[in-house]
């Protein structure tokens, strides 16, 4: 890495770092734990529920369907907070190899620190709403702990941010949303405010390496990448969550990915982060899964 990289490198640190001691959350306080959920609110909104617009959506009751909101909400929490421990992990070791000295490796360990709170409060929202723990299931969990422990570099911080960007857009939405319960809102605007830091971090990380990679490499990080943006976007919402409401989780599953408004929804959660690997070059060869996902049209 040359000189200019190196100093841009510092610059982004030296920047977020100062950004975090400005804007950071203790969601111990920040979130009144204590307030009763409100009758009749939705937790996220129902335009986002996954079978919104199909036909067993039209023979849910009012209660079932904010019922059903608040269980997929708790899924992608539980399934934001288990990619949370893996991203962990990943900037653990990533540290371990550099110079604390520098600003750069400062901000991921202050990145980590973020992290821990927001697990914690994710944890703590899904108990709260008395959601069952939606963590994928055994397969992928020992996936994870193999990512957890080797993926580095580009396809490292591409998969970080598919994670961040897509729940990013639904909290940004949610966080505005009045016609949603204050618990999932105050949840949300936290979690958008430091992963803004996260993300920005991610993404001027990839820009620098993505020029680095030589061809071979490229393909292996976007081919990881792909995979892991698959799993991520595939896993959010748990086919158990539509027990909560008697259906079939396997139907539920099957009607969703059928569902025209939930591909648009993935797509949408997906808009902002595929443009930027597009330009970026960590798409390329990659695409068909990207669009099986239903991330990309
Ligand atoms: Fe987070
Ligand atoms: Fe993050």
């Amino acid at each position: 890495m040359d000189r200019g990289e190196l100093l841009s490198r510092e610059i982004t640190g030296q920047r977020l770092l100062a950004a975090s001691a400005r804007h950071s959350f203790d969601p111990d306080v920040a979130v009144d734990w204590n307030a009763p959920l409100l009758d009749a609110t939705p937790f996220m909104p129902l335009q986002r529920v996954s079978l919104y617009g199909t036909q067993l959506w039209e023979q849910l009751t009012p209660e079932q369907r904010v019922e059903l909101s608040k269980h997929e909400i708790a899924s992608v929490m539980s399934v934001g907070l288990w990619f949370e421990v893996i991203l962990m992990q990943m900037l653990c070791r990533y540290v371990y190899d550099r110079d604390l000295r520098d600003a750069h490796p400062q901000y991921a360990l202050t990145e980590l620190g973020d992290e821990t709170r927001h697990s914690v409060m994710f944890a703590r929202a899904v108990a709260k709403l008395e959601c069952p723990d939606y963590r994928p299931g055994p397969a992928l969990h020992q996936l994870g702990r193999l990512f957890a422990h080797t993926v580095a570099s580009a396809s490292m911080f591409a998969s970080v941010l598919v994670a961040e960007e897509v729940t990013d857009r639904l909290q940004r939405e949610m966080m505005h949303d009045e016609s949603l319960q204050p618990l999932t809102r105050t949840i949300s605007r936290i979690h958008v405010i430091e992963e803004g830091r996260h993300v920005r971090y991610a993404r001027e990380e990839l820009a620098r390496l993505v020029p680095r990679l030589r061809r071979p490499e490229l393909e292996w990080h976007r081919y990881l990448t792909s995979v892991a943006a698959y799993l991520i976007i595939d896993n959010l919402i748990q086919s158990r969550v539509y027990r909560a409401v008697g259906i079939d989780p396997r139907l539920g599953r099957k009607v969703a990915l059928r569902n025209p408004h939930h591909q648009q929804t993935r797509r949408w959660m997906g808009e902002k982060v595929t443009s930027f690997l597009d330009e970026v070059g960590m798409i390329g060869s990659t695409r068909p899964l990207w669009r099986k996902a239903h991330l990309v049209a």
